[in-house]
């Protein structure tokens, strides 16, 4: 049994990363020298890659490694794209694929951008009268915060984005005394959080400067500025992307029913979503599966995209389906609507040597582009899980990976494979059922 020793450490960040590797090695491992092998395999020699890397995070003392796949064969909007995808869940990059391959010869993905509107937010207090509050914003504050931000927005107007708005919010009838300001941006190519944050980090600061300096307001009730920053939740900078064929070119995507049959099948599927939120959030996440992939080989925030997708879904007060499902006479659309706020310059987009390749591969898109692309991932990977579910059943395609990975993980030699292969055609797939397996040939 490892002596038990003390697992805290002071000033660890400024140690050295072997010295990182090697506390971390000895105090939470039995075998601390196969943790360092370990630690030290994921990481790249001294590079100029292994310093980016390592500029991104603090602590950093390994590289966590996922697998990059490609899905070919996306007709886009009339343009063909492979789209990269970072993702660790069997399946995913074949069912995206998959569906790609399916909607070429049906006209492909569409898509639309509502707008790109980013949102900040400036929460205070202030005890005084409300009337007053909003002349002063309408008739000092909100141009005095213009004057002071034009050095922070110039290159932002010159690309054609900037402020859009500034609003002064009157939140007292939720909680006493809180206001917001809100501001309205549009941030052009970039995801926008740096500079949305420093935009409020701005205004908030004159707030404070013009309410403690103006002769008629510095003897007044100061407010109580709490907190500045962007939010996530965009709504309006959203995008609609969807396929549409005949009910008869269907015929093809499951052979034993015909075109009306899956096409209702998948009507009733989606209905489902609609309506019943545990059925709703597993098939947003499967959206999620294919968004998600995209938005992380992209160099995106996709915890952003996944907590405004939500709140999305969630949007009447019930959370539902981010996908929907129409029969119009001879026509099945089905499409997808969600808020998604990506950039393709700034942040790690430009800075990670993968994610650059992977907006080369697309043609290095605006950002408005990268959305639509992302969307119509997210919407075949939907309709992927959707034609399995409502078909074969999901496991008939997860099952054949998961027996590689099995196999894999269980050093299985290329005879063993085929034999096992050949063994679990027809049969359901476990850990202990291909272990047991393996066993019994090896035995034999
Ligand atoms: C698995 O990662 C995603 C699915 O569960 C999505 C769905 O059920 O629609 C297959």
């Amino acid at each position: 049994m490892k002596k038990i020793k003390d697992k805290t450490i002071r000033g660890f960040s400024k140690l050295a990363k072997a010295d990182k590797i090697k506390w971390i090695s000895d105090t939470f491992f039995s075998s601390s020298e196969e943790a360092v092998h370990i630690f030290e395999q994921f990481s790249h020699k001294p590079s100029e890659v292994q310093k980016i890397f390592e500029s991104f995070s603090e602590n950093t003392i390994a590289n966590y490694i996922l697998p990059y796949g490609v899905a070919p064969n996306f007709i886009i909007n009339d343009i063909t794209h492979c789209v990269p995808m970072v993702i660790e869940e069997s399946s995913v990059v074949a069912a995206a694929s998959s569906a790609a391959k399916f909607w070429m010869s049906r006209g492909g993905f569409h898509y639309e951008i509502h707008d790109v509107e980013k949102l900040g937010q400036i929460h205070f207090f202030w005890e005084g009268d409300t009337k007053k509050l909003i002349h002063l914003f309408d008739t000092e504050i909100k141009q005095a915060l213009l004057t002071k931000i034009i050095p922070f927005v110039s290159n932002m107007e010159k690309r054609g984005g900037g402020i859009r708005s500034i609003e002064l919010l009157d939140k007292t009838g939720e909680i006493d005394h809180y206001y917001q300001l809100l501001i309205k941006f549009d941030t052009c190519d970039s995801m926008g959080a740096n500079f949305i944050n420093t935009i409020l980090e701005e205004c908030l600061k004159e707030m404070r400067h013009i309410f403690s300096s103006r002769p008629h307001l510095k003897d007044g009730p100061q407010p109580d500025f709490l907190m500045a920053i962007l939010s996530n939740y965009t709504p309006n900078c959203k995008v609609r992307a969807w396929v549409k064929c005949k009910l008869s070119e269907l015929d093809q995507a499951y052979k034993p029913v015909d075109g009306i049959e899956f096409a209702n099948r998948f009507f009733k599927a989606v209905q489902i979503a609609k309506i019943d939120k545990f059925r709703a959030v597993t098939h947003n996440k499967g959206i999620f599966n294919g968004i998600d992939a995209v938005v992380i080989a992209t160099g995106n925030d996709f915890r952003a995209v996944e907590a405004c997708g939500h709140a999305f879904a969630a949007e009447s007060g019930a959370y539902k389906s981010l996908s929907d499902c129409r029969i119009e006479g001879e026509d099945f659309v089905f499409s997808l609507e969600l808020p998604l706020a990506l950039g393709t310059v700034g942040g790690i987009t430009c800075l990670h040597p993968l994610t650059k390749k992977s907006l080369g591969m697309l043609g290095n898109p605006t950002a408005r582009e990268l959305m639509g692309i992302a969307a119509c991932a997210g919407l075949a990977q939907n309709f992927g899980a959707i034609r399995s579910l409502i078909t074969t059943g999901i496991q008939y395609g997860h099952m054949k990976m998961h027996l590689d990975n099995i196999l894999n993980h269980l050093n299985a030699s290329e005879k063993e494979i085929e034999l096992a292969l050949s063994h679990f055609n027809n049969r359901g797939v476990s850990f202990t059922a291909v272990r047991n397996f393996l066993e019994e040939i090896r035995n034999s």
